[in-house]
Formats: structure tokens, C-alpha cells, sequence
């Protein structure tokens, strides 16, 4: 099973502020879609309550420590429990789509093989970053959008 991180990141390397994203790129949003669909998609609770609903099409996964009520939403409060089950279920891929308290739990639990970032031209103010993962990963592709990049990285 490949774990996989999708972010958008802006050049300074904010991801949201305020519980939000701070740019709205219809393109990003689509690209996020079209890579995401038909594969379970994990989040912290912050993030999927600042989306306010589950997204179509994939198995939501949500992450909080307390025990929290949301249709259509599977929750788990142990990332590792969460990883052991989805491991037996034969799964392709998973994405882990943020936000910065999982993403820093993944990268720091050495859990991510690839990371899809798309690098959003210049900075934004915020108060959510992505971590510094890149010494650790190779980057393989980069492609040119408008107004970001998709960039693509494999664990070295
Ligand atoms: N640009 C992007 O691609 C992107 C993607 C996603 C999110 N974002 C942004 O990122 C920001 C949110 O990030 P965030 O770091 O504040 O929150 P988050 O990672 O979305 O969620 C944090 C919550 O997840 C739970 N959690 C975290 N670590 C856990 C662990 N080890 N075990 C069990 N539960 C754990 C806790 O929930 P409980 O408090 O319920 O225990 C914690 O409060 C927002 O601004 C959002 O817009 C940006």
C-alpha cells in the first residue's frame, strides 16, 4: 500500500491560515480531485471540518484523539491501528491530505513513500506549514500549471 501526501503549498510554505486555505486556484482544486478519487483520503479533524463534509467519491478518513460524530466519515483516534487495518485490506494507495499536524506525524513516523505538492506561486500569509521533508526525498517530476507547479517526490 502506498501512502501518499497530496498538499498545496504556497512558496514560503504555508498551507493554511486560520483554518483555511488561503487561495482559491479552481485548477489546483481539480487536480486534487482527479488524483484523489476512488481512494481513501485522511485528514486531521481540523481539516475536514474546515471542508465541512466529506468529499465525494472516496472514503473519508478523519483523525481526532476525542470521539467526534460525522455522517459518511470514518474516525480514528490511533494513526497506527488506522495504517495496520487499511494494510490488510490490499489497498493500492491511500492519501494523506493534511493538514500540518498529520502531515508532520507521517514525515516524522518515516510513513510517506510519495509526496504530490503543488507549489503555488508566491507567499501567503499563514499559520500552517508543510514539513521540510525533501532531504529525505528525491524529486521526479515537475509539472507546469497556471499559477503552480505539481511536483512529484519519491522517498530516497
Ligand atoms: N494547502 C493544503 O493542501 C492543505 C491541506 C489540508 C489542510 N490545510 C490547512 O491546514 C490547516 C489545518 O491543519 P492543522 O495542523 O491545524 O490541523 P489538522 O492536522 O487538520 O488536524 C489536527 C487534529 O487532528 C488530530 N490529530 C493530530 N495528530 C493526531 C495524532 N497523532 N493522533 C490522533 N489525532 C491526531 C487532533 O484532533 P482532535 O483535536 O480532535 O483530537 C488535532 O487537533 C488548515 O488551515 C487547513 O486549511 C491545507
Amino acid at each position: 500500500m502506498e501512502i501518499i501526501a497530496i498538499a498545496a503549498m504556497a512558496k514560503n510554505r504555508v498551507i493554511g491560515n486560520a483554518g483555511v486555505i488561503p487561495w482559491r486556484i479552481s485548477e489546483e482544486f481539480k487536480h486534487f480531485k482527479e488524483t484523489t478519487l476512488g481512494h481513501p483520503i485522511i485528514m486531521g479533524r481540523v481539516t475536514y471540518l474546515s471542508i465541512g463534509r466529506p468529499l465525494p467519491w472516496r472514503r473519508n478518513i478523519v483523525i481526532s484523539r476525542e470521539p467526534f460524530d460525522a455522517p459518511w466519515v470514518e474516525v480514528f483516534s490511533n494513526i497506527e491501528s488506522l495504517l495496520n487495518l487499511l494494510e490488510k485490506e490490499g489497498l493500492e494507495k491511500i492519501f494523506i491530505c493534511g493538514g500540518s499536524q498529520i502531515y508532520n506525524y507521517f514525515f516524522d513516523n518515516n510513513k510517506i513513500d510519495r509526496v504530490i505538492l503543488s507549489v503555488i506561486e508566491g507567499d501567503y500569509e499563514g499559520d500552517a506549514f508543510f514539513p521540510e521533508f525533501e532531504a529525505a526525498f528525491h524529486k521526479i517530476d515537475s509539472i507546469q500549471k497556471d499559477g503552480f507547479f505539481v511536483e512529484t517526490f519519491l522517498k530516497k
